[in-house]
């Protein structure tokens, strides 16, 4: 009966995937982020007059007592920067000046004197300072889901927060630490922290009701973009974790023993602003009496609106979890979890996402889950700047 009941689940997910990646083989060859070689030279020409003044023809930024403001101007040479950056932010500061995103209206608005079209070949122009295509555009960092690890290496802080709203109350914390370094590696540091109501029998040393906090078990890892695609906006990347024992097992935080996780993670830029991510892995404990080694995949389809020409970025996402244990009979776990990540300040550097975990299968032993997390890209200024 159950096993009828979860393959039937089994059915409908793998059905999505199989759509999932069927629209992945028909997305249409995006627009090359160089167009042709003229349609470059105009964009020289057009970035020389307008542009190189403040900017400087070498794209490094004018000198101070040549421009009259003592604002630093960013490097368009230096990849590290630019290459994060997608092309569309870049056009919306050219076209309403630099306080659309939260930059110094130092940045003037060419919106009237300049077209759409100039505008993106002026950009397209900017692109070539850097000229190193080993560095993945920032058009291919796409929305963070709540569960499924993006492709992307990105220099963020997340806080999330999971609360179990049904059965035993439990609230885990996690901080996660990500910090870039070369064009395609990325380090990451995660610190999970919750509480616990303890199931206890309701004698004095085992009151029920009463929670406990500790600390987690600590992960570390290292990430790394192998494929990136600007054009067919796709991006492919392999992750190793190591999830130290630094959690109290008798307190139910953590699992008492080191465990290496690698995965890999994938994401495709769909049309219409839609996006397709997926993550698979295996959770390997070194102390297999003690946690069961674990194989999972996650994927997640989502769509960007923006609110107006220039707003806020909304991304309502659906993202799907799998599990199964390796050596036990066990059938495969899945949840659901739709959610919608939202870009809080005008930088677009502060992110939250809400949604809600739902187990397809032993819904009556598996606890709904409600899901946040605070985002900040911090390579893209402090959190309270760009507001
Ligand atoms: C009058 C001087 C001036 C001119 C002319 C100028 N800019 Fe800027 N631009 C700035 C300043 C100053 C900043 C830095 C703003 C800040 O850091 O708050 C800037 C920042 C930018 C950024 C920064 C984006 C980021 O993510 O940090 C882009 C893109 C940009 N300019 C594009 C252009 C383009 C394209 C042109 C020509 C069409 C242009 N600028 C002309 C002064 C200028």
């Amino acid at each position: 009966m159950t096993w009828r009941r979860n393959s039937r689940h089994e059915v409908v997910i793998a059905a999505l995937f199989t759509i999932g990646l069927l629209m992945f083989a028909l997305v249409p060859g995006a627009e090359s982020r160089q167009g042709p070689a003229q349609a470059n030279k105009k964009g020289e020409t057009l970035y020389l007059t307008a542009c190189s003044s403040c900017h400087g023809a070498d794209g490094r930024g004018a000198p101070q007592y040549h421009v009259g403001f003592d604002l630093p101007l960013p490097d368009f040479t230096d990849c590290s920067f630019s290459s994060r950056e997608p092309d569309a932010d870049w056009v919306a500061v050219a076209h309403q000046g630099g306080p659309v995103r939260g930059f110094s209206k130092l940045m003037p608005a060419f919106g009237k004197a300049l077209s759409f079209e100039d505008l993106e070949l002026i950009v397209a122009y900017i692109r070539s300072f850097c000229g190193n295509p080993d560095w993945p555009p920032g058009e291919l960092n796409l929305p963070r889901s709540l569960a499924t690890e993006k492709a992307y290496p990105e220099d963020e802080a997340v806080y999330s927060l999971a609360i179990d709203v049904e059965g035993q109350g439990a609230v885990t914390n996690k901080i996660v630490y990500e910090k870039r370094f070369g064009a395609r590696n990325q380090f990451e540091l995660t610190i999970p922290f919750g509480w616990e109501e303890q199931d206890g029998s309701g004698s004095e040393e085992t009151p029920a009701g009463n929670w406990v906090g500790g600390l987690g078990d600590v992960a570390l890892g290292v990430k790394r973009a192998f494929f990136h695609n600007a054009r067919t906006g796709t991006i492919f990347s392999a992750t190793g974790e190591i999830v130290v024992p630094t959690g109290d097992r008798e307190k139910g935080f953590g699992k008492g023993t080191t465990v290496f996780e690698p995965f890999v993670s994938f994401g495709q830029i769909l049309p219409s602003e839609f996006f397709f991510q997926s993550q698979a892995g295996f959770e390997l404990p070194v102390d297999t009496d003690r946690a069961g080694r674990e194989a999972f995949w996650r994927f997640s389809l989502g769509r960007t609106f923006t609110s107006g020409q220039f707003g806020r970025s909304w991304s309502p996402i659906c993202e799907f979890l799998g599990a199964r244990e390796l050596e036990s009979e066990e059938y495969v776990q899945w949840d659901v979890v739709p959610q919608i990540q939202v870009t809080l300040n005008q930088r677009q550097h502060i992110m939250a996402n809400v949604g809600v975990r739902l187990p397809l299968t032993d819904s009556d032993v598996r606890d709904t889950q409600l899901l946040f997390y605070l985002l900040w890209d911090w390579f893209d200024g402090g959190f309270f700047s760009g507001w």
